[in-house]
């Protein structure tokens, strides 16, 4: 597709697209804009505000639409997205002329008219020059969920639960997102003379694969943008990862089969397909699967199979991948990523006497229920109590504190976030619960508690100076050989991404001031897993230290029954953990390079990927 631009990072990524949108402004200094809000945008406003600050871009005579806004809505709301254009965007440039549907309450009748006069306002200044667009990972574009007609205008419509369950937690749960919301219809946007579509994130790489690569269909409302003359989809590599040039590189008419990755992830594939061992697989087999090239480049078929077999062999080996005696840095954005996802390898490399230290990007205060705040409250749990009487205002008695909690718990808003007392109360809870859990794995916990945590409250959600500063000190005093990063970016508020953007900028200064160079392993489990063939190193265990992981994952007892699921799966975080430490075993079972296990004594494996060259 020649409209399909993808870019190494999201960074890239916004100055692209925000430059494309500075060229319009440029040639058409009183250009109409439709834009969007979400976390996918945010870099692309950034880059606008710099561009009017250093390059004198001028948005004087520019006319803006917003798509949508959540009903009911008051625009000086948190959420509001009045609120979120004017702290990402509008109190930055100088654009005076832009609207936000008004998610105000009014009467239905009133509703309906004040849609049919935005679409009138839009028309009335020339109609869309350009509609910057993110996709909704039930592949709405503005809100228009699946089975939004093609021909609809600016309307109030309903959300899809999953659209409510990734806004959660903004709102501080589920039950405060707006069930509806006002939006530019399909039809409005397609009237757009050019539409900006962009993607970031692994969280997005399924629906844009069926957005760009299935079937142009209502049940996708992206999926029609293809059908508009002139459509651009900005991705990055994460979000363009599961179309197939990506996910599937063997399958490329191109593939060239020279490269030992390549061929040990196409013989996976191949593998799984037909449901065979690989010391089973034909050349018809392979012929099957698409892969005739593979055979046809290959002198000996046979040989070609023995070969990637001792390598991937040669990946369960903790001798080679786990080293002795020295700095392990693991670092867990939300304190219980560690365990869930590299649990049983944190023990196995404390038993080999390494140094172990996690550290905990944020500190997860927004997953801790008030009420059992209250219940650790009521019955002065140690290091709760500690922390109200250290805090206590003058004159006043413990019982008075824990009643003023209690008052402002009661009294808040929906969506209001926590005060100060209760946010830290909140953090000590998951300190708690973090400092049990390294105890047992033998490491030594730090908290970086990084303020863009916080930032939400603000919207300001940006990744600052002060956490890379944070970082950085990080890296200085435990100056690890191994650093251990989440490589997955599907959590439900992006905090994942944003902690490695913290790392990576912070690694950058560490490396140039002359910081010891590091080993890369990238680990998944929480929220998705590695599929056969990505991993680089599989640490395998047995049922007792699966045992120990799970008890270690429910020292994380605020985290039980998560307030975040996140996703619709229903299962707790450690039985995500055992099931899928299980199908990556089972799947290197089934590719015969890992001995068949009996039910009672099962197998398990975390898959990491190393990279030591970066
Ligand atoms: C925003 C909007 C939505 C978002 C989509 C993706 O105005 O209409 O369609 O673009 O929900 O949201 P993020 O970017 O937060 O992933």
């Amino acid at each position: 597709m020649s409209n399909l631009h993808v870019f190494t990072d999201y960074q890239s990524q916004c100055q692209e697209a925000a430059a494309h949108i500075a060229k319009l402004i440029n040639d058409k200094p009183n250009a109409v804009l439709g834009l969007a809000t979400g976390s996918t945008p945010i870099g692309v406003y950034q880059e606008l505000v710099r561009l009017h600050r250093e390059e004198n871009l001028d948005f004087s005579q520019v006319t803006t639409f917003n798509l949508d806004e959540y009903y009911p809505m008051e625009p000086s709301a948190p959420q509001s997205y009045h609120r979120f254009m004017r702290e990402h965007l509008f109190d930055h440039i100088n654009c005076q002329n832009w609207h936000v549907p008004s998610g105000e309450v009014r009467n239905s009748d009133q509703i309906e008219l004040d849609c049919i006069q935005y679409e009138k306002m839009i028309a009335d200044a020339g109609g869309l020059d350009l509609q910057l667009l993110g996709i909704g990972r039930t592949g709405h574009i503005g809100f228009n969920e699946p089975g939004s007609p093609l021909n609809s205008k600016t309307r109030l419509v309903l959300l899809d639960y999953q659209t409510r369950a990734d806004a959660a937690a903004d709102f501080f749960g589920l039950d405060n997102v707006p069930v509806r919301a006002i939006t530019m219809g399909i039809g409005t946007i397609m009237a757009a003379r050019e539409v900006l579509l962009l993607a970031n994130g692994i969280k997005k790489a399924a629906i844009v694969h069926e957005a760009l690569e299935g079937k142009i269909t209502s049940k996708v409302p992206a999926s029609l943008l293809r059908e508009h003359p002139n459509a651009q989809f900005f991705l990055d590599k994460q979000a363009a990862s599961e179309l197939t040039e990506y996910a599937r590189p063997w399958l490329a008419p191109n593939a060239d089969f020279r490269d030992l990755t390549l061929r040990r992830r196409a013989l996976i594939s191949a593998s799984a397909e037909v449901g065979k061992a690989l010391n089973k697989l034909t050349a018809n087999d392979l012929q099957q699967v698409g892969l005739g090239a593979f055979v046809h480049q290959m002198p000996s078929l046979e040989a070609a199979i023995q070969e990637v077999e001792r390598d991937l062999q040669s990946r369960l080996d903790d001798n080679r991948f786990i080293p002795e005696k020295k700095n392990i840095l693991c670092l867990s954005p939300h304190p219980d990523d560690d365990v869930i996802c590299c649990g049983a390898t944190l023990y196995k490399m404390n038993e080999r006497s390494n140094n172990v230290t996690v550290a905990y990007g944020v500190s997860g205060s927004n997953a801790v229920r008030d009420k059992d705040v209250l219940a650790m409250l009521r019955t002065r749990h140690p290091r709760l109590a500690k922390y109200v009487e250290e805090n206590l205002k003058e004159g006043q008695s413990y019982q008075d504190a824990f009643d003023e909690i209690r008052q402002f718990l009661f009294e808040r808003e929906a969506g209001q976030p926590d005060n100060l007392m209760l946010r830290n109360l909140k953090r000590l809870v998951r300190e708690g619960e973090a400092s049990d859990a390294c105890r047992k794995i033998g490491a030594t916990p730090r908290f970086l508690d990084l303020p863009f945590y916080y930032s939400h409250e603000s919207k300001s959600q940006a990744v600052g100076d002060g956490d890379v500063k944070i970082m950085l000190q990080l890296l200085r005093d435990t100056t690890p050989d191994i650093v251990m990063l989440t490589g997955e970016k599907s959590d439900p508020h992006g905090t994942h991404e944003m902690c490695e953007e913290t790392f990576e900028r912070a690694a950058k200064i560490y490396l140039q001031e002359g910081g010891k160079a590091f080993v890369r392993w990238e680990y998944r489990g929480a929220w998705e897993e590695y599929q056969a063939g990505e991993g680089d190193f599989y640490s395998i265990f047995d049922k007792p230290l699966m045992e120990i992981k799970i008890g270690i994952i429910l020292d994380h007892i605020s985290q039980l029954d998560p307030m975040f699921p996140g996703t619709t799966d229903p299962r707790e975080f450690y039985e995500r953990a055992r099931d899928r430490n299980r199908a990556t075993a089972r799947e290197l079972q089934q590719l015969g390079v890992l001995p068949p296990s009996r039910s009672f004594d099962p197998i398990y494996a975390e898959a990491f990927q190393v990279d030591e060259g970066k």
